[in-house]
């Protein structure tokens, strides 16, 4: 980001002027060609090729070219995606606009004319919209629109009333943000590996690790700092890359990172996640990390945000926005990502081909099984609603599930104002088996892992006692439904991957349970959904 890059971008004369979605593929060659034909550009980006490629067809008809056919002709130049809008000093009070990939729609108003890449940006101003298909190209006047394709020829178009409120279009059609947010986990899921799965290899590509791999292959010590949900993330993380990477990791909160005197060996990596990239506490570990002259890398979701800008190097999630105060897309993500960077440091290790393989396989199976997850709500709602009037869970798990665990009991506490703790399920034993009732149902993570049978018993010592079991487990599991007193099955993936299955009937469950309970799902009590101050 920079202005030099801000659209709108112009020509030579700037005199067209270009704003775009998408991505022109073949910007390079084309800049290249204008170029040589003495095109001169003032910015790093591929949408400037536009405003020359239109610059160009103008000047070689010697001005005797309209717009709208200018851009025709100089999109046939264009491979990629683009969802474009263009004006001309040389013809005031025209807009000509264009799709390929990228949506594009017009608004009908009153004797006044729009166009826009969503209807959330109409809706305030007419509800008649026009929707424009790939190839399709509109000329917006004062007087009037027209729609036609690129080869000049008129295209009739219905205009459709949008009926939905502006809140209806941002939540998708969902009564909440954070049930629009938790159905976009299995495409948070394929946005996390867009790009980056290197089957052959088996392994992935990540530019913040590929630019400096010699740096990454002398790191002898991984240590995480973050808040909240994004803590355990990293507590996943850490299980994860300690298992395929040998390298010794711990997470720490953020804020105790940045005021105990931590002691930073060299070759220490210092891992920032955060979904904001403008936590506070977040922001503040990564600059004492690099005062201390560690390597830092962030795992971020809010593009060009304060820490993405000082860890230096980092990862984006692509998660798109995240607008509930709860965070659920994002740590989905954030357990994604954990996965690409292990795998990226495993594979510079001793990490096999074939293991590196099956992980990239497993991966690439998981937005589906989240799909049919999703699918279930329902019966999680069921859940939820009989057993919403209590005021105390734990949430127990193992291993890679432990984060979860912690996650699940976040989530219930932060948007239904129940107590709710999560625990390692090893740990009952040490005292908090001691608050078991039938009135204080404890939710157990237990899918097919190597800790399964200590999840068992777990739940046994609570059944002992008195106490509501909620367990999920892994579809074909008919043991658990003997033991608990309600059973959700989820679909069977290997336990590296399994956290980003089981928690996502846990953050339906806290959904659900808020719902019955007449929280304000999207904006809880007392949280913000950054924490830009300590
Ligand atoms: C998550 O549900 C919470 N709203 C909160 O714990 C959040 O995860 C934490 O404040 C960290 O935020 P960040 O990921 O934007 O840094």
């Amino acid at each position: 980001p920079s202005v030099e890059n801000t659209h709108p971008h112009t020509d030579c004369g700037s005199t067209i002027f270009v704003v775009h979605n998408g991505i022109i593929e073949n910007h390079a060659y084309l800049a290249d060609a204008l170029k040589r034909e003495g095109h001169w550009f003032s910015s790093e980006t591929d949408t400037e090729v536009l405003a020359h490629l239109i610059e160009r067809v103008i000047t070689a008809k010697q001005g005797s070219i309209v717009l709208e056919d200018a851009v025709a002709e100089a999109l046939r130049h264009v491979q990629g995606s683009y969802g474009i809008a263009v004006v001309a000093k040389s013809e005031p009070g025209k807009i000509v606009v264009s799709r390929r990939g990228s949506p594009l729609l017009l608004g009908i108003g009153d004797r006044e004319f729009f166009a826009a890449s969503d209807t959330a940006a109409l809706v305030r101003h007419t509800r008649r919209i026009v929707y424009l298909d790939d190839n399709e190209l509109g000329i917006l006047m004062p007087s009037g629109y027209e729609v036609r394709n690129l080869r000049k020829k008129p295209v009739t178009k219905s205009v459709e009333l949008f009926t939905g409120s502006l809140q209806d279009v941002e939540k998708g059609g969902f009564d909440h943000f954070m049930a629009k947010e938790i159905f976009e986990s299995p495409d948070v899921i394929r946005n996390a590996l867009r790009g980056r799965v290197l089957y052959r290899d088996g392994s992935v590509k990540l530019g913040a690790l590929d630019s400096a791999s010699n740096e990454f292959a002398g790191i002898q010590r991984i240590v995480i700092v973050s808040c909240g949900t994004s803590y355990y993330a990293g507590l996943a993380g850490k299980y994860m890359l300690e298992e395929l990477t040998g390298i010794p990791s711990e997470v720490v909160y953020a804020s105790e990172f940045r005021y105990a005197s931590f002691p930073l060996m060299k070759h220490a990596l210092v891992i920032a996640v955060s979904q904001s990239g403008e936590t506070a506490d977040t922001l503040e570990a990564v600059r004492e990390a690099k005062r201390k002259g560690a390597l830092t890398l962030g795992i971020v979701n809010v593009v060009g945000s304060s820490i993405a800008r000082e860890a230096g190097r980092g990862i984006y999630n692509y998660a798109g926005p995240e607008i509930s105060v709860a965070s659920t897309k994002a740590f989905i993500s954030q357990l994604t990502i954990f996965v690409l960077i292990a795998l990226w440091l495993g594979r510079q290790r001793h990490l096999s081909l074939e293991a590196g393989q099956e992980i990239l396989r497993e991966l690439q199976q998981l937005p589906n099984k989240a799909a049919r997850i999703l699918s279930q709500s329902p019966s999680v709602a069921v859940i939820a609603e009989k057993y919403a009037a209590n005021n105390n869970f734990l949430f127990l798990g193992r291993m890679y599930n432990w984060p979860t665990a912690l996650e699940g009991a976040l989530k219930l506490k932060e948007i239904s104002y129940v107590h709710a703790e999560g625990l390692a399920a090893g740990e009952i034993k040490h005292g908090p088996i001691a608050l078991i009732t039938e009135h204080f149902p404890s939710i157990v993570i237990a899918p097919n892992d190597s800790v399964y049978k200590k999840m068992i018993s777990t739940i046994r010592e609570i059944k002992a006692r008195q106490g509501t079991v909620i367990a999920i487990a892994a579809e074909g599991n008919k043991e658990i439904q003997k033991i608990a007193d309600e059973t959700f099955l989820i679909p069977q993936t290997i336990p590296l991957l399994s956290p980003i299955l089981a928690v996502i009937p846990l953050q339906l469950f806290a959904y659900h349970t808020a719902r019955v309970r007449g929280c304000d799902i999207d904006k809880p009590r007392n949280l913000a959904k950054s924490v830009t101050v300590e």
